[in-house]
């Protein structure tokens, strides 16, 4: 039976490198019963739609979401950002964000193959704080960081029993436990809780400032990163700067126990938009996350197999998706 799924192509780049992913998954073989959603800042522009609630009630039916990029430069930054792909993430409880970085095999610096789970719902991203006296001499804006027991055990659980199910078994904690003591002390806490069962997982903890360092001089010692919301983001774009660049780092934004939504790390890129530039890999790595998720397991494989040569990986959208679907 096919996998419905709904499909946000979006803004600037983002509905020309989905196309490129779903043309690589029907060379898979795998058949998809897509449904199409005009949302994104171009929506917005239109009649001042964002994401309607009916909208998000039609996605929980769905088996998975597939999203390009949203956004573009005439709408104030935040309201797509905020209004559209945050609420998704919060409404659905997509709570866990798994971004894989690896290099290929004789690309240039130390190979590496680790995988960064970031906190998904929580942290700076849920919105706590305000603007009080706006525009006034004495304004005040506060931005806080709501960390829950519930909300950080459930994604290192998670990044436990990922680091489990791989070779490696090492998870490496990545925080600022030395200034951000409130924080990064539940964070540490439960993390050597949640380590004591299990027991085959070696540790380790970094700060995020020397994290970056690491990611960048010696990227090999890491198999499962667990982080915050922020510094997921942060560091998950440094991963991709470091592994080949952003336009092959793919994401999968989870809920296991409900619908889940997959999309390249990469923005709209309005720049480059409609030329036929943009390297449509990071979407198709995202799809095939998907497939994996969709239990589509060989078609997975054999789609990030087919993305594995990534020098070879040049040209225009289209034809780096003709190169890669010409390999199934
Ligand atoms: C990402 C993006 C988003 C984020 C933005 C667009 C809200 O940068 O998915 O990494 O900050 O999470
Ligand atoms: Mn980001």
């Amino acid at each position: 039976m096919a996998h419905k799924v709904g499909i946000i192509g979006g803004d600037g780049i983002g509905p020309d490198v989905i196309a490129e992913g779903l043309k690589v998954i029907a060379a898979a073989g795998v058949e998809l019963d897509t449904v199409d959603y005009h949302l994104g800042g171009q929506r917005y522009a239109e009649d001042g739609t964002v994401l309607p609630d009916e909208v998000l009630d039609e996605w929980r039916q769905l088996d998975a979401l597939y999203l390009g990029a949203v956004g573009t430069p005439e709408v104030p930054p935040g309201l797509i950002e905020r209004g559209l792909l945050l609420k998704m993430r919060f409404s659905l409880d997509l709570y866990i964000n798994q971004r894989p970085f690896e290099k290929a095999p004789g690309a240039d610096g130390p190979g590496h193959d680790f995988i960064v789970i970031r906190e998904n719902t929580e942290g700076t991203y849920a919105g706590e704080g305000g603007l009080l006296r706006q525009g006034t001499p004495h304004e005040i804006a506060t931005q806080g960081s709501v960390n829950t027991r519930h909300g950080v055990e459930r994604c290192i659980r998670y990044a436990f029993e990922l680091a489990e199910s791989r070779p490696s078994k090492h998870l490496t904690l990545v925080h600022k436990t030395n200034v951000l003591t409130f924080a990064g002390d539940l964070w540490e806490r439960t993390f050597n809780e949640v380590a004591a069962d299990h027991p085959t997982v070696e540790t380790a903890y970094n700060h995020v400032d020397a994290a970056c360092i690491y990611f960048v001089q010696s990227p090999e010692q890491y198999d499962v990163i667990v982080t915050d919301n922020l510094f997921g983001d942060i560091l998950t774009d440094l991963g991709g700067a470091v592994s080949g660049g952003i336009g092959f780092a793919s994401s999968a934004n989870l809920n296991p126990h409900g619908v889940s939504m997959f999309e390249p790390v990469h923005g709209s890129a309005p720049d480059i938009a409609g030329q036929n530039k943009a390297n449509p890999t990071a979407a198709i790595l995202s799809g095939a996350m998907m497939l994996e998720h969709l239990g589509e397991h060989d078609a997975a494989a054999r789609v990030r197999k087919a993305c594995d040569d990534k020098e070879s990986l040049t040209g225009s959208t289209t034809e780096i998706g003709d190169l890669i679907a010409g390999r199934l």
